[in-house]
């Protein structure tokens, strides 16, 4: 079976539940879903004194690191991130400048990528965030996959999602569920990479 690589960094666990809703999707397209997280870089000892940080690690404790492999392998690529003051996170950043020897390979052209993102606030730079890390994606030779209209809950939804990638709000205190559009969202873009990875590795 076809592999699609679902890379994605998450502290309160909210991204990497979004990372679940995108493997729903890619499964309906009938390619396996590989999800993979990246380096923290947050210390220890501060995750270790905050309850809600180790809450959000605790859910994500048997998904393994990413390798390179793990990039060679896929025939599409979904990155997931939270918002940092409306850009990518450092730790998936870290991560995209960990592919140098992919780049000089060209190992990923070709290949489709889209990029899912969770952040607190409705308006606190989901879509920014997403095209801070478009230059990369283009950079490594990647083509961008976002969400058409076609998919309905796009019109609809009152929380994430919009034709540049899906998207949800955490709220606050980061406990906000992922909602039926965000979730309906999150799976047409599963599914849309990975078709589309199909057509492009044929
Ligand atoms: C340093 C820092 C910067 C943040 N900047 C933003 C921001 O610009 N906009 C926003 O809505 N949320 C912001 N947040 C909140 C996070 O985006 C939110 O906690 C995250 O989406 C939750 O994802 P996770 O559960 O996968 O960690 C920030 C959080 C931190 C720690």
């Amino acid at each position: 079976m076809r592999k699609v690589l679902i890379v994605y960094y998450s502290l309160y666990g909210n991204t990497y539940k979004m990372a679940l809703e995108v493997a729903e999707g890619v499964k309906e397209a009938g390619c396996e879903p590989v999800i993979r997280t990246v380096p923290e870089l947050i210390p220890q000892e501060i995750i270790d004194s905050r309850e809600d940080m180790k809450r959000g690690k605790e859910l994500q404790k048997d998904v393994p690191l990413v390798t390179l492999d793990d990039f060679r392998e896929a025939i599409a690529i979904a990155f997931g991130t939270p918002t940092r003051f409306g850009v990518v996170s450092a730790q998936l950043k870290n991560q995209i400048d960990r592919l140098s020897p992919l780049w000089q390979e060209g190992a990923l052209e070709g290949k489709p990528a889209g990029i899912f993102v969770s952040t607190s606030t409705l308006h606190g730079g989901q879509e920014m965030t997403i095209f801070s890390l478009l230059p990369a994606i283009l950079h490594l030779g990647m083509v961008f996959v976002g969400v058409p209209y076609s998919v309905k809950e796009l019109f609809f939804t009152k929380g994430g999602g919009s034709p540049y990638g899906p998207s949800h709000v955490a709220g606050p205190d980061n406990q906000r569920e992922i909602d039926p559009e965000e979730r309906a969202i999150l799976r047409a873009f599963g599914k849309r990479l990975a078709e589309i990875g199909l057509k492009l590795s044929a």
